[in-house]
């Protein structure tokens, strides 16, 4: 019953602040219900930019939010829950970056999308696990420091074995980075029908696994036009609800019980009805200063426009 109010709340405030809910897939699973949109990174950074909304609620973690301002900065983005931050996204900081560049000048800086807007603002360009492949080809033939994530990175070299090797930062999602060989292949002997999908955040030996790898949203798509029935996830738990939902006739299996991202956890519809109302400590209205968004903003166009050629 009071579940039934708080929609009804959030329903009725959406509409009077003229606001969208955006969900990651990592959400749960009553953020994606009450979402007007859930999507994958790449998806979601295209609708922030491409909707008519004057509030955007970002339910997700702070560099997404961070995106959909720097390419909508005249939107009010607002973030439910402000200490929603990402590993990865920490894993390599502005200073650090800086000084990278100030002594290699001749290097394409390629950003992965978890990462902050600082950071982004020394990046060449951006991109998210489902345009990474394509963008690195792009810069082929020159020398290229992908950041932060080491194992997206490990990835593209291992597809583009006897061509250029793209340098790396060693960050990393430790939700991902921390599947072993052995729980896939546990997994495997538990569920010999199964399909292994896996997000190129995995290590290497894990990835070279799987039967299919891809963002979340790749993800997603392979069940649906797949026949088989049976389906090992190797990404964050939350993708479970979309997966279930959407394919009522197919079976999933969690890779490990580990892979839960607990900071895309923290949102509850009591945050999302404070974010709208813009009352209580938890919810942060993303602010980045006009220099910022315009250099982090060419390299997250620069992304739109590559993927989408
Ligand atoms: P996607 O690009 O698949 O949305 O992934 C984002 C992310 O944070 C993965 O851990
Ligand atoms: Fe960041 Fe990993 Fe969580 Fe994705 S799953 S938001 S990369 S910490």
């Amino acid at each position: 019953m009071q579940n039934i109010n708080l929609l009804e709340e959030i329903k009725e405030l959406k509409k009077v602040k003229k606001a969208i809910i955006l969900a990651h897939y990592y959400q749960n699973p009553e953020i994606q219900m009450i979402a007007d949109y859930v999507g994958d990174s790449y998806q979601l950074s295209k609708i922030a930019k491409n909707n008519d909304a004057e509030v955007i609620i970002f339910c997700g973690v702070h560099f997404m939010a961070e995106t959909a301002k720097i390419l909508s900065p005249q939107k009010k983005v607002i973030l439910p829950v402000k200490t929603a931050g990402c590993i990865m996204a920490n894993s390599i900081t502005y200073e650090e970056l800086l000084a990278f560049k100030q002594e290699h000048p001749d290097y394409i800086i390629i950003g992965y999308v978890n990462t902050t807007a600082k950071v982004k603002t020394l990046c060449d360009v951006c991109v998210t696990s489902s345009n990474a492949l394509k963008i690195i080809n792009h810069y082929k033939g020159q020398k290229i420091l992908y950041v932060p994530d080491q194992n997206l990175a490990k990835y593209a070299n291992y597809l583009n074995q006897n061509s250029d090797q793209i340098e790396y930062w060693d960050g990393c999602c430790n939700i991902h980075h921390n599947l072993v060989t052995g729980e896939v292949k546990l997994q495997k002997t538990l569920h010999p029908n199964a399909k292994v999908l896996i997000h190129p955040e995995a290590r290497l030996d894990v990835l070279k696994l799987a039967d299919f790898i891809g963002s979340t949203k790749e993800i997603i798509d392979y069940v649906k036009n797949s026949k088989e029935k049976e389906f090992i996830i190797g990404t964050e738990k939350g993708i479970l609800y979309a997966l279930e939902t959407l394919n009522l006739d197919k079976k999933f299996y969690l890779l490990s019980p580990n892979l839960v991202c607990r900071t895309m956890k923290l949102t509850t519809l009591e945050d999302v009805k404070n974010a709208l109302l813009e009352t209580g400590s938890k919810y942060e209205e993303i602010k980045l200063d006009p220099k910022t968004i315009e250099l982090a903003s060419n390299a997250l166009n620069k992304m739109l426009e590559l993927s989408d050629k």
